[in-house]
């Protein structure tokens, strides 16, 4: 069957309306507002009240991403949710949404792949799409980092928000249509699991007394490591995706990063030569909402203008694992 390329149609997100500000955690651990803003970038982060959970906010996000596009739920094939905090282990995130959607026709399934599950979750979809088996895939990143995070700990409880993002991706509807999804890389390196990890939950240390007593169902980070690694991986996947497609820095428009650190995303940008107005930057209104980043920036990047029909985009991310991932596309609307 030959293949047909795919496209981003429509895009959406849902962030919970409590914020809390830099202020909030001062009062919580020894930190600093000035501390938060000039190590990170973030100012505040959207938090889920008791009760919503990953489903919820997911759900949210497609549901208006449906409205906007005028599409029923029961026109979807695929559901491919990327998140590391699923309601439960099982039954999968994918399935709560789906139900509530009233997506009959969908299959679906959750992806874990940490900060990069949403551009994961994206290329898989639009393999899909691209095969000419699935006409309309919704790929969502939601995560309610929240959920495990301790916030007693200075080092990571300032970093994480909650939010989720949803797109759907169509196929192309003619041949001259020049927008669409051109080209991915994706790589994985398991040697950098030991610097960011939560490690009880699952089958190796499976909730007791003792992983909760000590601390291990939250998010355990060493962040200089994983700081260098993102920086370099992100702006050689970003350079290796223009190159190899005949595209300079030049011909970007714009560079949409995963929001886990501003000074991440600005070393990325002057690695790979490009000016302020060829970046997005967000985190200072979100913090790092792992799968919903891109999704949400997306979001902001069309409010504020920033993104026209036609424009060359890269989306990239590192997250834990390693995993890195990174897009190549025209917007196409
Ligand atoms: O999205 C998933 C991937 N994650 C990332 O990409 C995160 C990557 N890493 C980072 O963004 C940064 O490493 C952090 C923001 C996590 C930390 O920034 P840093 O500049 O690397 O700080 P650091 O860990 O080297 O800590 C510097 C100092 C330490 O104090 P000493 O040892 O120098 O006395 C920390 O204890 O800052 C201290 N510190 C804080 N001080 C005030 C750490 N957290 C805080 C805090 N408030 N919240």
């Amino acid at each position: 069957m030959p293949r047909i390329p795919a496209k981003i149609t429509g895009v959406s997100c849902y962030v919970p309306p409590r914020v809390m500000t830099n202020f909030d955690f001062e009062k919580i651990v020894d930190t600093s507002n000035d501390w938060i803003i000039a190590r990170t970038g973030i100012r505040e982060r959207h938090v889920v009240d008791k009760g919503m959970a990953t489903s919820h906010m997911a759900t949210a996000a497609a549901k208006a991403l449906l409205e906007q596009k005028q599409v029923s739920p029961q026109e979807i094939d695929l559901i491919v949710l990327a998140t590391v905090t699923p309601d439960m282990l099982f039954p999968s995130t994918a399935c709560l949404v789906q139900e509530r959607l009233g997506a009959t026709r969908a299959w679906g399934f959750d992806l874990v792949a940490a900060c990069s599950g949403f551009v994961y979750a994206l290329t898989v979809g639009a393999q899909f799409v691209a095969a000419g088996t699935h006409r309309k895939a919704l790929v969502i990143g939601s995560d309610t980092m929240t959920s495990i995070i301790d916030f007693e700990d200075r080092a990571t409880c300032v970093l994480f928000g909650d939010g989720a993002g949803a797109v759907l991706i169509e196929p192309c509807a003619s041949a001259s249509d020049e927008e669409y999804i051109i080209d991915f890389h994706h790589d994985i390196d398991g040697s950098g699991g030991c610097y960011l990890y939560m490690p009880a939950g699952g089958s190796l240390n499976p909730p007791s007394h003792e992983t909760v007593d000590k601390k291990m169902h939250f998010v355990h980070q060493d962040g200089r490591q994983v700081f260098k690694y993102a920086v370099r991986r992100m702006a050689e996947v970003a350079e290796l995706l223009l190159q190899r497609n005949g595209f300079t820095d030049k011909d970007l428009r714009l560079l949409v990063a995963h929001q886990a650190n501003e000074r991440i995303i600005r070393a990325t940008q002057e690695r790979l030569g490009l000016t302020d107005e060829q970046v997005l930057v967000n985190i200072d209104r979100y913090g790092n909402t792992t799968a919903g980043t891109i999704p949400i920036a997306l979001v902001d990047a069309l409010k504020e203008g920033q993104l026209q029909k036609g424009d060359l985009v890269v989306l990239i991310a590192v997250g834990a694992g390693y995993t890195t991932g990174g897009i190549l596309l025209r917007w196409a609307y």
